[in-house]
């Protein structure tokens, strides 16, 4: 990408991946252009009264388990604006009571201090407005194009082609759809990991969303939890668990199921009223005589769940689906195989079963082709933080300020680290590995940018460093206690 002419790079998504992502690019000199399909900046962190329209049931293809509209769908045959919205730019996972869990003082951005006061854990209205501010502080609301989603991303020679729809209202309030095709020399892919629900295929699930829609759903679709009777949430991560600590003082019980993994939330994070049960078999299907009946707002569904140990759950008013979403790039299509196992992938794919992301050198750089990075692709890590440092990686390479290694030594970095990790989900999870990775990171920029320019990457800070490394030996003794 040297030359003249100043380079040109797309960010799609402008949550703190892709507002991080323009800065670093911008001030390295590129030309920056954002997607991003809502009307606002701070993606997950931008709380959204409605509810996202709920997936199919089950929903299992990672490809398809965003959107596979196409913008030649959207708007026409007469689709209600709203619906149309919802489509478009689906509501994000934020609820009533969100607040972050990894104390600020870890998220802070570069010379981007929260403002006094602020506490550790603050409500998600305060993280959206620190990331508005920091659009709005560091010029970045003149890059973006809102309400524009990407569609297709294709590489056409030495550049990348890139398709969007963008949702307009006429002058009758209609909607409407512009469609444009425009040309990048790099793209950065900063859509996040939290928009597609994973729904399992439990027999009898389908049905029971069919025939009771508002008592079951996907956490993504939770807001308060002032509505229920007893709960049934599936999954052991963080969102059932602080979904179970919103409803404890609402509901009568909770069962909580766990399949058992390294990765569950320890269940002394639970309320008193919540049990943790094992996996289910099946959700019975409901008799004739049931169906006839209209179900009272206060009445448990008139079904039950069987349990794999064979007991039956016949209470449950609302059933919560906190199982997780599907890493998914629809606008790269021809880079997900859906029925790849994920240990097959091969060395071009970027999605299989959508709890990984193949083939990317320290988890940013498409290794077939690097003028495509990822932001935001690690989790279990101080994401705000961690996402800048990641951005400054690919704006000083896409600068041609610092030189990625010779492709081979990237594939066997690759291979090694695989290796290590394992295929799925737990190869993103920076646990144990947060600040190793920022100083790998940094050492290598540092010693390229020293021949190329004045500038210096600043690593983890000592204050930031003592932070974090107290929050471990609490995390750990915490899991210690719980395991
Ligand atoms: C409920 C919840 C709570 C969380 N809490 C914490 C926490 O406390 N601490 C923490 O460190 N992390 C937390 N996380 C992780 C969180 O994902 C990160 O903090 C961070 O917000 C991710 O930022 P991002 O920019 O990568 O993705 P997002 O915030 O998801 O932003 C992606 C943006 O891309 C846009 N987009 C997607 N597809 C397209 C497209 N095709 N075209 C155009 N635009 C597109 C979206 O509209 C969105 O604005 C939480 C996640 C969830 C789901
Ligand atoms: N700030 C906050 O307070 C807050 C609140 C909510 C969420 N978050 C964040 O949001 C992100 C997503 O969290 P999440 O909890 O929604 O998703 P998650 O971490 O992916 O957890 C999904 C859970 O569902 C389970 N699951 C998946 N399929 C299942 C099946 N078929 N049967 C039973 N269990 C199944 C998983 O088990 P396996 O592990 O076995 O797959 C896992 O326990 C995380 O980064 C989290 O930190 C933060």
């Amino acid at each position: 990408m040297e030359g003249a002419r100043r380079p040109t790079v797309a960010v799609i998504g402008a949550g703190v991946s892709g507002l991080t992502a323009a800065k670093q690019l911008q001030s390295f000199s590129l030309g920056v252009t954002v997607f991003e399909r809502a009307s606002a900046v701070g993606g997950i962190w931008s709380f959204d009264e409605r509810k996202p329209l709920e997936p199919p049931y089950p929903s299992l293809l990672p490809s398809l388990s965003d959107y596979d509209d196409g913008p030649s769908q959207l708007g026409l045959g007469g689709d209600p604006p709203d619906l149309v919205e919802l489509q478009h730019a689906p509501p994000g996972p934020a609820y009533e009571s969100l607040t972050n869990n990894i104390p600020t003082s870890l998220l802070e951005l570069q010379g981007y201090p929260w403002p006094d006061g602020t506490g550790d854990y603050v409500s998600h209205r305060v993280v959206w407005g620190y990331l508005q501010r920091y659009a709005v502080a560091n010029g970045l609301e003149p890059l973006i194009k809102f309400n524009t989603r990407v569609e297709k991303l294709e590489k056409e020679g030495q550049r990348w082609s890139l398709q969007t729809s963008t949702l307009e209202r006429d002058e009758l309030d209609r909607s409407k759809i512009i469609t444009e095709t425009s040309e990048f020399d790099a793209v950065v892919v900063a859509t996040g990991h939290y928009h597609a629900p994973r729904i399992p295929d439990f027999p009898g699930l389908p049905e029971w969303k069919r025939r009771w829609p508002s008592r079951v759903f996907h956490s993504k679709a939770f807001r308060t939890a002032d509505c229920f009777e007893n709960l049934l949430l599936i999954g052991a991560g963080v969102s059932a668990t602080d979904i179970a600590k919103e409803a404890s003082t609402h509901v009568k019980k909770i069962y909580q199921v766990c399949r058992g993994s390294a990765s569950d939330i320890p269940a002394q994070f639970l309320p008193e009223n919540a049990e943790r049960v094992g996996p289910i078999s099946s959700f019975s299907a409901p008799s004739e005589v049931e169906l006839d009946g209209i179900l009272h707002e206060d009445a448990a569904i008139p079904a039950t769940v069987t349990l794999n140990d064979g007991r039956i759950l016949d209470d449950i008013h609302t059933v919560i689906l906190c199982t997780g979403y599907h890493i998914t790039y629809p606008f790269l299509k021809q880079f997900h195989s859906d029925s790849t196992p994920v240990q097959d992938a091969d060395e071009r794919v970027l999605v299989t079963d959508g709890t990984q992301i193949h083939n990317l050198h320290e988890d940013i750089f498409y290794i077939p082709d690097p003028t495509l990075a990822f932001v935001g692709t690690a989790f279990s890590a101080s994401s705000f933080s961690l996402f800048e440092f990641q951005s400054i990686a690919i704006s000083a390479v896409f600068s041609g300020n610092v030189k990625l290694p010779p492709r081979e030594v990237m594939r066997a970095r690759y291979k090694e680290r695989l290796a290590k990790k394992g295929a799925g989900k737990m190869f993103h999870s920076l646990r144990d590995d947060e600040v190793d990775y920022v100083a790998r990171l940094v050492l290598w920029l540092n010693s390229d940018l020293a021949l190329s320019s004045d500038r210096v990457v600043e690593g983890h800070s000592e204050a930031w460093l003592r932070r974090y490394h107290e929050r471990k030996e609490w995390l750990a003794s915490v899991f210690r206690r719980g395991s």
